[in-house]
């Protein structure tokens, strides 16, 4: 049975200030003490490199995790502007994204550059949460299926063993725009995913956490979150508001 994992996304929003009113009224409306802990649902916020320190400090009395949203892949060096799996480690920081669809579309991230990502997190015992996803144009032309195995088989290629693998399945054409993937169209590509993972690495795949985001809200959580083979979601606007986010928590415990 895999249990249900809520990630916040909240890309470049919030300043260290504003942390700990949001993180008060998250845990109080999901009626939490600190030394309390929801125990069947994972709740992770993946927040700026700058908040990942003093995030830490106020999210885990909640046993709330915190998460980076990129690293490099090599371990030091002449890499102006980026992050190591090291820094991470010195402050704690054990999960990742890796590979959002921003990341891809702003920053020249390939598929290529997102497997090494994986393939090192996954070595260093951290967790990688890699995205994956198609376009508009490649999901109305057909290709949604070719591009998820090209992401996934990057990815697959460079690893020996998934376990600690968590995917974020995220179309891009439902990422802040307001246009979420029905229940079916996102079970469809999960169980997709799932496949890919199964034809590699057998049974293993069934142990991988799967997540669906692209516009998830309080409003459509429970139907995405019915279907077998979504295990949770990636949620980038919706987690900001301590209540939209503590909604949808209450419907994957
Ligand atoms: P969204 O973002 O929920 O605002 O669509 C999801 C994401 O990009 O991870």
């Amino acid at each position: 049975m895999r249990k249900k994992l809520m990630a916040g996304n909240w890309k470049m929003n919030k300043l260290i200030s504003e942390l700990s009113l949001f993180f008060n009224d998250f845990a109080k409306d999901l009626k939490l003490q600190k030394g309390s802990k929801i125990e069947n649902v994972d709740i992770v916020f993946a927040v700026p490199f700058l908040q990942l320190a003093e995030a830490k400090k106020l999210a885990e009395p909640y046993g709330f995790e915190i998460a980076a949203q990129n690293v490099h892949f090599e371990p030091s060096g002449a890499f102006t502007g980026e992050i190591s799996i090291g820094m991470l480690k010195e402050i704690g920081i054990m999960k990742t994204l890796v590979g959002h669809s921003e990341r891809r579309q702003f920053f020249g991230e390939t598929d290529e550059s997102v497997a090494k990502k994986v393939s090192v997190c996954l070595k260093s015992g951290i967790t990688p949460i890699a995205c994956v996803g198609e376009t508009k144009e490649e999901r109305v032309s057909g290709k949604t299926e070719n591009v998820l195995t090209a992401q996934m088989m990057a990815i697959m290629n460079m690893i020996d063993n998934p376990t600690g693998l968590v995917i974020a399945y995220e179309p891009v054409w439902a990422i802040g725009t307001g246009l979420t993937a029905t229940d079916d169209q996102a079970a469809e590509a999960h169980r997709f995913i799932r496949k890919l993972i199964r034809d590699k690495y057998g049974s293993l795949a069934d142990e991988l956490r799967i997540l669906y985001g692209g516009s998830a809200k309080p409003s459509n959580i429970a139907g995405l979150l019915s279907k077998q083979d979504i295990d949770g979601g990636l949620v980038g606007g919706a987690s900001l508001a301590p209540s939209d986010f503590a909604s949808m928590v209450r419907s994957a415990m």
